[in-house]
């Protein structure tokens, strides 16, 4: 195991009912804010007047930003850092999922920095300091509720980037499971998705010796695929709406990453898929991870069999090893066909014509991943593969 050190700052308040109390918790922090959200779906399912009822009993005043767009973009993030400037707010409550979170990180961050804020997403400086940011989250996905993450789009050039770092961790998140029953099947799916993803990019390790984090991981990866299979029945089941809601932050709040490396280069290459494709983060995944495991098993054959036999039940009976490592990919594709996950990009009607400007902009720092590092030429096999 490696030296860590585990910090989590975010308090969580689950349960039913719970987002009653968002106008109490923000109270502790600011009584003039941001309410920050997407295209509409909180006005739809009456979200959005539960939310200014609590704020208006506790006497918070309030600016709105709307329109938040999947893959959030750069602009709307400096209109954001604008209008915090102008009306001296020092609070964004991010309502909706991880596009409304991160563009809520961004501007929080981007408000106290003299600079221009996607310097923070291009390495160019880090943020010291940010405004509290509270989040209502109505998808598990992400997990933007509990990470120290920002991913944002910069339409010059659609440069999809993250940010990183604990700072940036949301103050409070009130998760509702029964905010969730809205979702369309496809986009809860996409959700389950990349929760098993952010599990999946730490279990695959070349750190040694990681037996409680490894079952963790598995314990986790199992439960989001036993849930995902009740809610593609009973999508109104609230204990797997629960269980898949606790299961998306726990998968990206750091806690199963302790003492690990994780690899996070399939991410890397979605990012850059979603930059210019603009597909939902989730698909995006599905249709490259069976790639980029098949890419990649050699390296660490062991792990590969491990997660073929204890999350996917392979028999170890297979006649080698090699051969339960492809079951345990094969299954795992399997499930992701069985939930109306692509598994390739053609299924998502991307071409190939531009891999080789993805490939190259998605290592514009340096090879990516840590299981094995991928240069431009390993991306692009992973993208020509995944078609
Ligand atoms: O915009 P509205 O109208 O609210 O609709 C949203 C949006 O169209 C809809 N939605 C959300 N909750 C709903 C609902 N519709 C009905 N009922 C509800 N209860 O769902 C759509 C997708 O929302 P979005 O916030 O984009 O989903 P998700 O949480 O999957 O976030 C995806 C973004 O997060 C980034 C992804 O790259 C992508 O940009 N990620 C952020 C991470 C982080 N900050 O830690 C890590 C991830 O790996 C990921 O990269
Ligand atoms: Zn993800």
């Amino acid at each position: 195991m490696e030296n860590f050190t585990f910090e989590n700052k975010t308090k969580v308040i689950f349960g039913k009912e719970t987002h009653l109390q968002v106008g109490r918790e923000v109270k502790e922090y600011s009584k003039n804010i941001l309410l920050h959200y997407g295209g509409g779906s909180i006005k739809k399912t009456g979200l959005y007047d539960r939310i200014i009822t609590s704020l208006e009993e506790e006497g918070i005043k309030f600016h709105e930003l709307s329109g938040v767009k999947p893959n959030p973009r750069l602009s709307l993030v400096r209109e954001g850092i604008e209008l915090c400037k102008k009306e001296n707010i020092n609070f964004i409550l991010a309502i909706g999922g991880g596009s409304v979170i991160d563009s809520a990180k961004a501007i929080a961050t981007g408000v106290l920095y003299d600079g221009d804020v996607w310097d923070f997403y291009t390495n160019k400086a880090t943020p010291e300091q940010t405004l509290p940011v509270g989040v209502v989250l109505t998808i598990a996905a992400a997990g933007s509720e509990g990470s120290g993450s920002s991913v944002i789009t910069n339409e010059d050039g659609w440069y999809k980037r993250p940010l990183d770092t604990d700072v940036i961790k949301p103050a409070f998140s009130i998760l509702n499971p029964e905010l969730t029953y809205s979702l369309p099947k496809y986009q809860t799916m996409c959700g389950v998705t990349d929760i098993m993803s952010h599990i999946i990019e730490r279990y695959f390790t070349n750190v040694n010796q990681t037996d409680l984090t490894d079952r963790l991981c598995e314990a986790a990866l199992k439960t989001v695929i036993n849930n995902g299979r009740i809610l593609l029945r009973d999508p109104d089941n609230y204990a797997a709406r629960a269980e898949i809601m606790w299961a998306g932050t726990l998968a990206h709040n750091g806690l199963l990453d302790t003492g690990r490396v994780g690899d996070w280069a399939t991410h890397m290459i979605e990012h850059e898929v979603s930059g210019i494709y603009d597909v939902t983060h989730g698909a995006g995944l599905a249709a490259l991870f069976p790639a980029w495991m098949r890419y990649v098993k050699n390296e660490n054959l062991d792990r590969f069999v491990q997660f073929a036999v204890r999350v996917w039940d392979v028999d170890l009976a297979f006649d080698n090893q090699e051969e339960i490592a492809l079951e345990g990919i094969r299954r795992f594709e399997k499930f992701l066909s069985e939930i109306g996950m692509p598994t390739s990009l053609s299924q998502l009607d991307i071409p190939n014509d531009r891999f080789d400007e993805m490939a190259k902009k998605c290592v514009e720092f340096g090879p990516i991943g840590n299981l094995k590092k991928l240069n431009e030429a390993d991306v692009l096999h992973v993208l020509k593969h995944s078609c």
